[in-house]
């Protein structure tokens, strides 16, 4: 390779990046952080699954005012307060109960399946459900940090990512996990955000592979590392790369559950399934080598960005129904326009306020709340909550 051409591609890495950075501030605009929207009464009324009328009698007990009876917007916060209101007062957070923390992992080989989308937007129901998330971002590309707003290229470096754990584990150095977990503009959700400096993790993690792996297993660590904040949070979402990697395999043996988000598409699916016949060799090889299962309790199939009106998709999706059942989660991710335009940490169904496209958006709304809400179910579910708690391997493998 010539000068030149090096020379070249570094242009193309500035100026791109230069771009980025320019959408995340132009997004972040006026004062260069992003923030949360405020939330209608009816959508509140959905998330919180109760009347709208009983909501706007709440919110105006909560003001102690009768004018607010014709409030029509709720914050976050609000939303939080109203939920003991309407639905009494016995906390549903897991460390009141004595549940363990529940860690629901994104994963599939294949690169543009939604995974970043679907953890993001899992992570902002679970939180809007009033559960405290903690989402680790495990891939370097850093899209679900850039979509909490920060730029995955100039504001993330080894310090600040999971590589800090791993590169402090491999040194025998103590390190506080909590100073990794970033708060957000989302007040429920806290972020172990990533950027390129997270290959260290994946090469301290491979080192530690072929060499003395300490007294962590290297595929343990991203468990170890949740089990010191455990405490502050009800629930981890992991968004992980395309392909095998350590990082990828790492947040199979953290997860109690997993989410295989594809597109109903044939190529997607023919990957999807290489991804379920590695899932299956990698695990039953695990239990062999270590005496253990992997914890995942669940494990179901997203279909993403789906097209109703498209007919191969259609079909598609009646096979993978038919062929596995409540492995796949009972509604598709419907594609959104609002999803497929360009833009860089740009908004999600939760944070997009509709204007004129108000039905299209409540189709997809109504769409991710279906995907999120089935999610929540196995997640209450692993923690015993719904009566006759079903065995563990529900819904695990087709
Ligand atoms: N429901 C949807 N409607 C329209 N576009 C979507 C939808 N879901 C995802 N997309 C778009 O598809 C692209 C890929 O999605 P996303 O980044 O979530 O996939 P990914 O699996 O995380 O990708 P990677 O493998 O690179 O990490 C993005 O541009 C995203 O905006
Ligand atoms: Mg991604």
């Amino acid at each position: 390779m010539t000068a030149s051409q090096v020379e070249g591609f570094r242009t193309i890495a500035a100026v791109l990046r230069a771009a980025g950075r320019a959408a995340i501030e132009a997004e972040n605009a006026p004062d260069k952080r992003k923030r949360l929207r405020s939330f209608s009464l009816a959508e509140a009324a959905q998330l919180l699954a109760t009347p709208t009328a009983a909501v706007r009698r709440a919110a105006a007990r909560l003001h102690h005012d009768a004018q607010s009876a014709s409030r029509t917007r709720l914050t976050f916060a609000e939303m939080q307060a109203l939920r003991p209101m309407l639905h009494g007062a016995k906390s549903h957070r897991r460390p009141d109960r004595g549940e363990e923390l529940s860690v629901v992992a994104f994963t599939n080989f294949k690169g543009g399946s939604a995974k970043t989308t679907g953890s993001v937007h899992c992570a902002q129901y679970l939180a809007l459900q009033g559960y405290r998330v903690l989402l680790v971002d495990l891939d370097s590309q850093g899209s679900a940090t850039a979509q909490f707003g920060l730029d995955p290229s100039s504001e993330i470096d080894v310090r600040t990512s999971f590589a800090a754990w791993t590169d402090a584990q491999e040194a025998g150095r103590p390190l506080d996990a909590r100073s990794l977990c970033q708060r957000t503009y989302w007040p429920g959700i806290h972020l172990v955000p990533a950027g390129a400096p997270l290959a260290a993790a994946e090469d301290s993690l491979s080192r530690r592979a072929v060499g003395a792996p300490g007294p962590v297993l290297p595929f343990d660590e991203l468990a170890a590392f949740l089990q010191t904040v455990e405490e502050n949070y009800d629930i981890a979402v992991v968004d992980t790369r395309p392909d095998v990697n350590m990082l990828m395999t790492a947040a199979l043996h953290a997860a109690t559950g997993i989410v295989v988000p594809t597109r109903a598409t044939m190529t997607d699916l023919a990957s999807t399934g290489e991804f379920f016949a590695h899932l299956a060799s990698y695990m039953s090889s695990v239990e062999e080598a270590l005496g253990r299962p992997l914890p995942i309790r669940f494990a179901r199939i997203l279909v993403s960005a789906y097209d109703p009106a498209d007919r191969s998709q259609d079909a598609l999706l009646a096979l993978l129904r038919d062929r596995f059942g409540p492995t796949v989660l009972p509604a598709p991710f419907l594609h959104s326009r609002v999803m497929g335009t360009a833009g860089f940490g740009k908004e999600t169904i939760y944070e997009y306020e509709p204007s004129t496209d108000r039905t299209a958006y409540t189709r997809v709304l109504t769409s991710v709340n279906a995907v999120n809400a089935a999610i929540l179910r196995d997640i209450e579910e692993a923690w015993g909550r719904t009566p006759g708690r079903v065995s563990t391997t529900k819904g695990s493998m087709p």
